[in-house]
């Protein structure tokens, strides 16, 4: 049901531009996509831009951004690799870098759907609490928290305090973006993000702004929202012709 956006936004383009978040939250995503292309979903021709990378951290560490894409998408689904754009967190120029990401989304012609996850602060890509809303791709200080959460990606190795991220402006750019979030250690980063107020203190709040979100949850992560009943009645109850 998660990776249903994706398969239906590439049915109606082959050359799809697919934003793709790492970490644990898309994985059933990517496992579906990965079972659609057993099955016969061709891939060859979509295109990809990571949301994030981690400064310093080579590509061929199993934890950096490039590696899990190149395990989690690119093998599994047969991804043309010259169309898979990550972040160089290992560049000398940085600022190069992200000005060049931002100029390659476009000359893609923008990001048609965006896999988003959220931390349990509330960050999306790696925009940490009182990031700019209207911010572009650019170098970030990740938080304590965050570096403890990801820890488990890491093992003896420290985790890099700093990062490449698309901006919070550059994902509400996207066209259709999808959220994804399971486990209570989600539910109130989703409750400030879905029903709180708009503020760079939940970035992922910045999604109340975008006019096509999709938030797929499961129950523990949903936990916190006030608004539960009236969601699962409008879900159930909505017409055929809408789409998700
Ligand atoms: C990763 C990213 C992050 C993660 C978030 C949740 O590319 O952009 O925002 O989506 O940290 O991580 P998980 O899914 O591992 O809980």
């Amino acid at each position: 049901m998660a990776a249903r956006p994706v398969l239906d936004a590439l049915a109606g383009d082959p050359a799809l531009v697919l934003g793709v978040a790492t970490g644990e939250s898309p994985r059933p995503i990517y496992r579906a996509l990965a079972q659609a292309h057993a099955a016969g979903t061709d891939f060859s021709r979509m295109r990809c831009f990571a949301l994030d990378e981690y400064v310093g951290l080579p590509a061929d560490h199993p934890a950096s951004y490039h590696a899990v894409i190149r395990r989690e998408l690119v093998e599994p689904l047969g991804l043309d690799t010259a169309e898979v754009h990550v972040p160089d967190g290992m560049a000398d120029d940085l600022l190069a870098v992200c000005a060049t990401y931002e100029a390659a989304i476009r000359a893609a012609g923008g990001i048609a759907v965006q896999l988003l996850g959220i931390g349990a602060d509330g960050h999306i890509g790696f925009n940490e609490p009182t990031s700019s809303l209207a911010s572009r791709t650019r170098i970030k200080t990740l938080t304590a928290r965050t570096r403890r959460d990801n820890a488990q990606f890491f093992g003896d190795s420290a985790v890099p305090t700093q990062c490449v991220t698309q901006g919070l402006g550059t994902i509400l750019e996207a066209r259709h973006l999808v959220l994804v979030a399971f486990g209570e250690r989600k539910a109130e980063g989703v409750a400030a993000a879905v029903e709180g107020p708009v503020s760079a203190r939940c970035p992922a709040s910045v999604i109340q702004l975008h006019p096509h979100v999709t938030v797929i949850l499961d129950e523990a992560a949903a936990a916190e929202l006030e608004l539960s009943e009236y969601y699962r009645s409008t879900y159930a109850t909505k017409p055929s012709w809408q789409q998700l």
